[in-house]
């Protein structure tokens, strides 16, 4: 009795964890952005790092890369702070009509890296400024997270069917899905666990695919010393009118009523543009975290 109680908990427990749809690149993403930004750290950064993790009892950034997935129900006012929708159909960001009342990805960013950067601020507040940074700085990488098309929320409201996968009824697969976890699924060979915290094994996966990636781009992408995420989130909204949306659905159109299928050409032609992204994201991730952190 007692074992079957714990079993129905633990998997209510699972349950309560399962990511929304359409919130951040998978745990894979985070985790594979959070493994090459700290290669890059300075060792005093490093120290800062671990000193505001071990609030916690943690030690890297991996371990707290989605935390901003799993407080969806509590902090319900954190939702917008993962993504901004600047319209396919436009050429700029504009803080009056894509971040209305600072809520986006853009002024999140800057307001958690004045946190962070404070000194004066209580640990708890620090560390918590770190976490959402972690994740955000990387969602604002992902091309869908830069961009909306009419009201199809980044993609979550246009259907795939990818590799002959459509998902399930309760969660079809969508083009934001697409972008968030399966280019990276295909590529690694790897299927995710519905959890928002990386287990021993996914966290490995993530951390050699991390070696991987950085060392394809060691002679530097020069795009990473660009540190103003409107830059950030505008890179991701081009590569959303290059890539992600041509063939799929045309700018201002309404998401098709039947799903797209698509398969090996998209993710030939998608992998290239996930893997920079992630790159950057950990090379700006890691630059911001040495301003903030490093020995002023
Ligand atoms: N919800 C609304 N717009 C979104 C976007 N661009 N990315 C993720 N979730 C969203
Ligand atoms: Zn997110
Ligand atoms: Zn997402």
């Amino acid at each position: 009795m007692l074992r079957r109680t714990l079993a129905v908990s633990t998997a209510l427990a699972v349950l309560a964890m399962l990511p929304g749809r359409g919130q951040a690149w998978g745990v894979t993403g985070h985790a594979i952005i959070a493994d090459i930004a700290e290669h890059h750290l300075t060792p005093a950064t490093l120290d800062a790092v671990h000193a505001l993790l071990s609030e916690e009892g943690l030690e890297h950034l991996d371990q707290v890369a989605s935390w901003p997935d799993t407080i969806r129900k509590e902090r319900p006012e954190a939702s917008p702070w993962h993504y901004v929708d600047i319209p396919l159909t436009e050429t700029a960001y504009v803080a009056d009509r894509d971040c209305k009342n600072g809520d986006c990805a853009v002024e999140a960013i800057k307001r958690f890296t004045a946190v962070l950067t404070d000194r004066g601020q209580p640990a708890a507040k620090r560390e918590e400024a770190l976490k959402f940074l972690v994740h955000f700085v990387g969602d604002i990488q992902q091309p869908l997270h830069g961009t909306e098309n009419a009201g199809d929320h980044g993609g979550n409201k246009v259907r795939i069917t990818y590799f002959g996968d459509n998902g399930t009824q309760q969660y079809p697969l969508s083009l934001h899905w697409v972008w968030d976890t399966s280019i990276i699924e295909h590529h690694l060979g790897i299927k995710e666990e519905p959890l928002s915290q990386p287990n021993l094994e996914a966290r490995r996966a993530a951390a050699i695919a991390a070696t991987d990636i950085d060392h394809k781009f060691a002679k530097g992408l020069p795009e990473a010393a660009i540190a103003d995420p409107a830059v950030w989130a505008m890179e991701s909204h081009d590569a959303a009118k290059a890539v992600v949306y041509p063939g799929v659905v045309a700018p201002g159109a309404e998401a098709p009523a039947s799903p797209v299928i698509l398969g090996e050409a998209y993710q030939k032609r998608g992998w290239p543009v996930v893997e920079r992204r992630l790159e950057l994201g950990g090379l700006r991730l890691a630059a911001l975290l040495n301003k903030a952190l490093g020995t002023p």
